[in-house]
């Protein structure tokens, strides 16, 4: 989605304020966008100067280069179109008709047909068809002489969601920002102030940041950032980011999802040692959500979350159910946020979020704290707005996960709802301490399993040159292999566009099975040992139906399945589906390498869904 950059230079300093905006843009790329573009403040012809392109950053950077715009501050941009189509004049920045206030924004302004009509009435001319026009033009219209008190005016106009980048033509070092439910952080550097609505635009500068509270506003000059909330200043705490820059790069890896993929063992030892003492064989305590009256008194955990955090939740449900005795739920968001069922007593809510920005796990958690719930998130992201929003967080320890298709985000989730699970049945008294040591013991042994997996990523790569004329793909489980089955079928198609479903293996012959012919990929992930045998018999009525069949689990050398074989490291039945996760990932990679789609950016998706 949508993407900000801000920077004021100090005098004297050699940064470049053009390479900082450009640079900055080309980090937000992973997030999907259609077009991007730049103001920057020409303080020697005190005029802002446009720059904007329609395609790649490589487009807008030959634009820059042509046109040659001079300044020290500004701000930048890349848009995922909602309204109106990528076109120059639909990209941001948006300039006021009279060309005193330029504006980048993320999020969507509800009520800008309103405002349009209201301001065409007053003989304002729009040159877009975009929402965010109205807010540079409203700006403009209202300027009263101070733009910090022409944003507290024009504010509470605007109905939806922003996240707001200014700049007002009288003041050339200086950045005016505002938001309202989407991200922008703030961060001081050596060589002057930035913004971006993310921190991987950042890196390069500076890991300290600074999140503006929910309808504030903040400005930013060279040598100072000032907040304001409902008139008043306010002095927040600046937080901070504990990431490399050289994590959010490919590292030799043709594509970032592969590169991602093999982080996975780093990033969960990372995320296993933050919250368990390995050597003790305890869970820190202090880390952990839940204490024992709490976890005691716990009736229902329901967790909500999009696509593959979903699926992550589907698999925290089970975990919780048959580890801890826990009834959860796990919920789609976008349908849960209309949820009319009220809070029960006992009830716990948590929101799964990578980014934690997802605007409506973001909304189902707000619906659930303002029914008076407490609310838990699960985040890779410190400081999102989920993070802020939620009572206690449990990060993910990842690193930046960059490719669109989530992977290192998806498994060290997993981990974190084995951890809890553990905890919560340990303070519940299901699971002594002793057990507690040889479970830990287990999940210490995941990196290097992984490890393993990610060695014969050959068999995998050989076996994908076999599945050139295959276009329809089922995954089907049992129980932990069937959540495990919905994100494999997921990776599939996001980056390869293959058509590919995932089913539950019982449901199938309840009509799906009409579909499957010799044409089709059946991938059976069998690790659930009490539904074995069913899960087995499931694969012989897909093979009666002429399917090829790939089977994913713990077999035998000599196994008397006549089908390709991919077995996992030996390990419990709570693990195992972390492992053939693995598998998927590899296969769906390799899939989307032999048809040539772009991997790390595929088509119509962003990294980050900021918008309902
Ligand atoms: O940042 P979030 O975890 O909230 O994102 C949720 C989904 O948008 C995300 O998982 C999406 O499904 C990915 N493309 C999956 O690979």
């Amino acid at each position: 989605m949508c993407g900000i950059v801000g920077f004021t230079k100090k005098k004297y300093r050699s940064a470049c304020c053009l390479e900082v905006l450009l640079n900055g843009l080309e980090n937000l790329e992973y997030r999907g966008y259609d077009s991007a573009g730049i103001a920057v403040s020409d303080m020697e012809h005190q005029e802002l100067k446009l720059c904007r392109a329609v395609g790649r950053i490589s487009n807008l950077r030959r634009v820059v280069e042509e046109e040659k715009p001079e300044g020290s501050c500004g701000i930048g941009h890349t848009r995922w179109a909602t309204h109106g189509k990528p076109s120059v004049e639909n990209c941001h920045p948006h300039l006021a008709e009279k060309k005193t206030v330029a504006v980048v924004h993320n999020g969507i302004i509800e009520n800008y047909q309103a405002l349009k009509l209201q301001l065409q009435k007053e003989g304002v001319h729009f040159a877009s068809q975009t929402d965010t026009e109205v807010v540079a033009q409203l700006l403009e219209k209202q300027y009263c002489g101070d733009m910090k008190k022409t944003l507290e005016r024009v504010l509470p106009q605007l109905e939806g969601s922003f996240a707001l980048a200014i700049l007002d033509r009288n003041q050339p070092d200086t950045i005016y920002c505002a938001r309202r439910r989407s991200p922008l952080l703030l961060a001081k550097g050596e060589d002057g102030a930035y913004l971006a609505s993310d921190i991987s635009a950042l890196l390069d500068y500076t890991r300290d940041v600074w999140y503006i509270d929910e309808d504030s506003i903040a400005v930013l000059t060279p040598e100072e950032i000032m907040f304001w909330k409902d008139g008043e200043q306010q002095f927040p705490q600046s937080v901070h980011i504990n990431w490399d820059s050289s994590a959010a790069r490919k590292n030799g890896f043709d594509h970032f999802m592969l590169k991602e993929i093999f982080d996975q063992p780093t990033a969960l030892r990372d995320t296993l040692n933050h919250y368990v003492d390995v050597e003790k064989g305890i869970i820190r305590r202090e880390t952990m959500p839940f204490t024992m009256e709490q976890a005691k008194a716990l009736k229902r955990l329901t967790i909500a979350a999009c696509g593959t955090a979903y699926h992550a939740a589907v698999m925290g449900q089970s975990l919780l159910e048959q580890v801890a005795g826990v009834p959860a739920m796990a919920a789609v968001a976008s349908e849960y946020r209309y949820s009319t069922m009220p809070p029960m007593e006992g009830e716990v809510f948590m929101a799964v979020s990578q980014s934690g920005e997802t605007a409506d796990t973001l909304a189902a958690l707000t619906h659930k704290k303002a029914q008076g719930l407490r609310c838990l998130a699960l985040s890779n992201v410190i400081g999102s707005t989920i993070a802020r929003e939620a009572d206690h967080v449990m990060y993910t320890l990842a690193g930046p996960e960059i490719a669109v298709a989530s992977t290192k985000a998806y498994l060290t989730q997993v981990l974190l709802f084995e951890i809890l699970a553990l905890d919560l049945a340990n303070l519940r008294g299901v699971l002594s301490d002793e057990e507690l040591k040889v479970r830990i013991a287990e999940l210490a042994q995941l990196p290097e399993q992984v490890e393993a997996i990610l060695a014969s990523k050959k068999t995998v790569e050989d076996f994908v040159q076999t599945q050139k004329n295959c276009h329809d793909i089922f995954f089907i489980g049992r129980l932990m292999d069937y959540a495990s089955s919905l994100e494999a079928a997921l990776k599939l198609k996001e980056i390869s566009y293959l058509h590919s479903e995932a089913y539950a293996a019982g449901e199938l012959k309840h009509g799906t099975i009409a579909l499957v012919d010799e044409s089709c990929l059946v991938v059976v992930t069998a690790t659930q040992s009490v539904v074995l045998e069913k899960t087995l018999a499931n694969m012989e009525e897909v093979r009666a139906r002429g399917a090829e069949l790939l089977l994913l689990g713990h077999f035998p050398v000599d196994h008397p399945h006549d089908c390709t074989v991919w077995n996992i490291p030996a390990c419990s039945d709570q693990l195992a589906p972390i492992l053939t996760t693995v598998y998927a990932q590899l296969f769906a990679y390799y899939m989307a390498k032999m048809h040539g789609c772009d991997i790390d950016k595929p088509r119509n998706l962003a990294k980050s869904v900021t918008v309902e």
